[in-house]
């Protein structure tokens, strides 16, 4: 079930990785509300599949892990769109690797991909809505960290580290009524999701959530939605679990 808010009508979203899987869904969440939104991703194809039968929805193909292209892309979507009302930095790669298999660069990397555009982005978009004195950012996290999965570190560094990031930024927007939040899924049944498993993961995921049955995609765009919008209007600097109740 879709709730209808007015607060986005006519305004500017970005959402990142909005090509796939929970960014996707994010994205047309907000195209629903009749947001203007800035649908940025790597993966051109699915990007502009994404986005084909929108006519409030515009795909803008950036590498976030590159800061000139963040900066670039951004400079462009003001100039075609207005400044940003509400930012969803959702991009993120959870790509398993062995700390002693890791090289410097693949640590860089990792952090680029899964954290420091989100505070680049926010950096970009925070002085417009100071002007306005109004904005909200959803910055993406996950309960991966939390949960010690294996072989995650550099992703657990990242995604504790946007923990840090939202309630940095809460403290420094908050006088501008400027509100940052980040959200932690847990295991969320995407596309690549559904590819990668098999029965018995689907079996142990119902298992260890209180409600029994798969987090979607759409689950996480919900609680975006409303986390942006007034409904939310005294909540920031906090952390909103979406993981079904794993005990
Ligand atoms: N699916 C889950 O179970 C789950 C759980 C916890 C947290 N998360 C987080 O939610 C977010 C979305 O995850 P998802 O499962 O939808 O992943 P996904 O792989 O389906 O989608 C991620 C999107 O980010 C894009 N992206 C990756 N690197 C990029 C780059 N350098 N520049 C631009 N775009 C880039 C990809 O092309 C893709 O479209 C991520 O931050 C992820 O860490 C997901």
């Amino acid at each position: 079930m879709t709730t209808t808010y007015t607060d986005f009508k006519q305004k500017h979203v970005i959402v990142t990785g909005a090509a796939n899987g929970i960014g996707q869904a994010i994205a047309l969440a907000f195209a629903e509300q009749n947001a203007v939104v800035g649908a940025w991703d790597i993966d051109e194809e699915n990007l502009r599949r994404t986005c084909i039968d929108h006519d409030n929805l515009y795909p803008l193909v950036c590498d976030l892990s590159d800061p000139k292209q963040v900066a670039s892309t951004h400079a462009l979507a003001v100039a075609k769109h207005g400044e940003v009302s509400t930012l969803i930095n959702n991009a993120g790669v959870d790509r398993r690797m062995s700390i002693s298999e890791q090289s410097s660069q693949d640590w860089r990397w990792m952090l680029s991909v899964n954290l420091d555009h989100q505070a680049q982005l926010s950096a970009l978009v925070a002085p417009a809505m100071k002007q306005h004195n109004t904005g909200a950012i959803i910055n993406m996290s996950s309960t991966a960290w939390m949960k010690l999965a294996e072989n995650l570190t550099a992703y657990h560094a990242a995604k504790a580290g946007v923990i840090g990031l939202t309630r940095g930024l809460a403290s420094e927007l908050g006088p501008y009524n400027i509100r940052v939040n980040a959200i932690a899924p847990g295991r969320v049944i995407t596309e690549r999701v559904a590819n990668l498993v098999d029965e018995k993961w689907i079996e142990e995921t119902k298992q260890l959530q209180c409600l029994k049955y798969l987090i979607s995609p759409e689950d996480i765009a919900q609680t975006a939605l409303w986390l942006a919008s007034q409904s939310a209007r005294s909540i920031t600097g906090q952390t909103i679990i979406v993981d079904a109740g794993v005990t």
